[in-house]
């Protein structure tokens, strides 16, 4: 049975519409994990061995953020540092993670038309270069755009956009598990 496991990384979970919703969903697939790094770590002391046996363990694995500042949010990119490290992700003859299957799955603020396919290539590089670093297969990105929510109006066009996003990493997911 195909494990996939759900990095979930988002700095206030609590104010999150997208993130929030697109987690709930995917919560009741079978085989899937959702590790929620903020509630895990809130003092970003990251468990490094508790979390390189989690990846050793999956087949799949997800991560599953707000676009923030044209990167990922800081929880993922201290985890990244600290769990992908020589002599385990890569190194010394040693990939442990080779041939793991890795998905993107972001929401962006802004418009899809201010993110044409090259500034989308650019943002999602690092993860591809992780990917390919570690001998590991990027499969691709889900990706939704909206618009910055404004205090105060309707939630109905962002949770909208998030069943959407929620369903085509869904469909995405059980396509290749
Ligand atoms: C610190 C910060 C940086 C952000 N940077 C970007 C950005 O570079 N591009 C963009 O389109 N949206 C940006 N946003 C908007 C978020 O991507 C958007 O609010 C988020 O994806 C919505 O998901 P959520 O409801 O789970 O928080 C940023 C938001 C914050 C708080």
């Amino acid at each position: 049975m195909t494990k996939t496991l759900l990095i979930l990384a988002h700095p206030h979970l609590q104010k999150s519409i997208r993130n929030k919703l697109i987690a709930e969903e995917l919560a009741t697939e079978n085989n899937l994990e959702i590790r929620d790094l903020t509630a895990l770590y809130p003092t970003y002391n990251i468990n490094v061995a508790e979390e390189q046996k989690k990846l050793v363990e999956a087949d799949v694995i997800v991560f599953q953020y707000p676009l923030y500042w044209y990167n990922v949010p800081p929880i993922l990119k201290l985890w990244i540092d600290e769990v992908f490290t020589y002599g385990f992700a890569f190194g010394k003859g040693n990939y442990q993670l080779e041939g793991k299957k890795i998905v993107v799955s972001c929401t962006i603020g802004s418009n899809e038309d201010i993110y044409p396919a090259e500034k989308l290539e650019k943002i999602f590089f690092p993860l591809q270069g992780l990917a390919n670093y570690c001998k590991m297969d990027y499969l691709a990105e889900i990706v939704s755009f909206g618009e910055v929510y404004v205090p105060g109006e309707s939630k109905t066009g962002l949770e909208n956009s998030a069943k959407k996003h929620a369903e085509k990493l869904r469909h995405f997911l059980r396509s290749v598990t």
